[in-house]
């Protein structure tokens, strides 16, 4: 079984056949239901988070050494801190992500996908580079306060660091990538060294610059690749999916299409746990120490819980009900953010595109790291309907395509 590209018949069968079970090349355990998975997210006495950051694929020694000369290290900070320490540090991040500070972002997101949408041109085009991959980015630096920081350098350096530390680079491509991590992090020092005003860096003058920079480094890239990856997923799962695009007109269907994607297609499709004693966990024991893999997209997947698991469908009661976004003390900091800027991109292209179209029934390119799955490209047609004609703006297009609202 290759962990790196886990499909829903492996869900299935896992969930199954083997609920926990260790895989044979890793070591990991494998915890592939609901009830299972969050039961130990909910228990951080039991299952500690330190090996939330660690690469999967053990760095050798002279990569270490380009990463030792930045400075780089990842001390216990927010995702991977069962210490005392996690509670403030926490409080500090979440002061920049209240919901009214999120909240506030709505027309800013909303510009920017206008933006983005306005330069697409046609036949084809590919919704990734064009919409999805910068405009995270650009939200989370503009709500951490941050405005010195260039773009494209930070999608190099953040996308190296999600395969350094999650993919299965060989020691030549480990080189490679550790340049730019590094490079990142020396960035990071330098600014949280240097602030002075009331960003995010300087919010963390108090704190020891070792763990600032460790948190920075975490968070300025959790906090937008995630994303980037999640817009992908959404619009690839819609566009494919029977009529759900045509009915994006509907009210809140933007939103509860999005949730259902992160319920069966979360970007974060697993996320790492340690058993800090010897447990018994769907009848199998599991020794202390144990390195687990919770499978956040067997979780979202489980019959048990969700039943069609992979059928999109918006009306479900439950959808929320999903542990894309973890659960319990180390629950994903950004949801509310990552969830609005899905809703709003998603709306929007709706409303400039209401034709849209995937160029192509074949499945994509896929992003496959241990932890981060979601499709590389986005191709789509965009159809002559689509130039607005007339007094019809996009609103009354949509509504004639939709439909009345809940038909289906
Ligand atoms: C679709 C987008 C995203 C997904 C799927 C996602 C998923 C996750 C997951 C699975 C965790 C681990 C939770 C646990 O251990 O229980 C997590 C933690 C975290 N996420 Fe996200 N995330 C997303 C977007 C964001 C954004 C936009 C931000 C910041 C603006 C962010 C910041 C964080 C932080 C700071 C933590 C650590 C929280 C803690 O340990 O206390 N994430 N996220």
């Amino acid at each position: 079984m290759d962990l790196f590209r886990l499909g829903p018949d492996d869900l299935r069968s896992l969930r199954a056949n083997a609920p926990v079970h260790q895989h044979v090349g890793t070591g990991l355990w494998l915890v592939s239901r609901y009830e299972d998975v969050r039961m130990i997210l909910a228990d951080p006495k039991r299952f500690h988070p330190d090996n939330a950051l660690t690469a999967v694929t053990a760095i050798p020694r002279p990569v270490l050494r380009v990463l030792a000369r930045a400075g780089f290290s990842l001390p216990p900070t927010l995702a991977n801190n069962g210490t005392e320490t996690h509670a403030d540090l926490r409080r500090l991040v979440a002061a920049f992500l209240t919901p009214a500070r999120v909240q506030a972002m709505r027309p800013r997101i909303a510009e920017l996908a206008r933006e983005r949408l306005a330069r697409l041109t046609g036949p084809v085009a590919d919704l990734h580079p064009a919409l999805a991959r910068d405009l995270p980015a650009v939200v989370l630096m503009e709500v951490m306060g941050i405005d010195d920081v260039d773009i494209p350098k930070l999608k190099a350096w953040s996308t190296a660091s999600l395969e350094l530390f999650w993919g299965d680079p060989s020691t030549e491509r480990q080189h490679e990538l550790a340049r730019p991590a590094a490079e990142f992090h020396r960035w990071l020092t330098h600014r949280i060294s240097t602030a002075r005003g009331d960003d995010l860096f300087g919010a963390l003058r108090n704190v020891p610059l070792r763990d600032a920079a460790g948190l920075c480094y975490f968070l300025l890239i959790a906090g937008q690749e995630t994303t980037t990856q999640l817009l992908c997923a959404v619009f690839d799962a819609v566009l494919r999916h029977d009529d759900l695009w045509s009915r994006l007109g509907e009210p809140g269907m933007a939103e509860l299409v999005v949730e259902e994607v992160l319920r069966r297609d979360p970007p974060v499709n697993t996320w790492r746990r340690i058993a800090a004693e010897p447990v018994t966990i769907s009848g199998v024991d599991v020794p202390a120490g144990a390195q687990l893999l919770l499978m956040l997209a067997g979780a979202g997947s489980d019959p048990e819980v969700f039943p069609d698991p992979e059928r999109l469908c918006p009306a479900r009661p439950n959808a929320r009900k999903h542990l894309a976004f973890g659960f319990g003390r180390h629950f994903c900091l950004g949801a509310g953010l990552a969830r609005l800027e899905a809703e709003v991109v998603l709306r929007e292209t709706f409303e400039r595109f209401p034709n849209l179209r995937l160029a192509s029934a074949e499945p994509p390119p896929m992003l496959d790291l241990l932890s981060f799955r979601a499709p590389l490209s986005v191709r789509v047609e965009l159809r002559d309907q689509d130039r607005p004609a007339g007094g019809a703006g996009p609103r009354d297009l949509a509504d004639r395509v939709a439909g009345p609202a809940g038909g289906r």
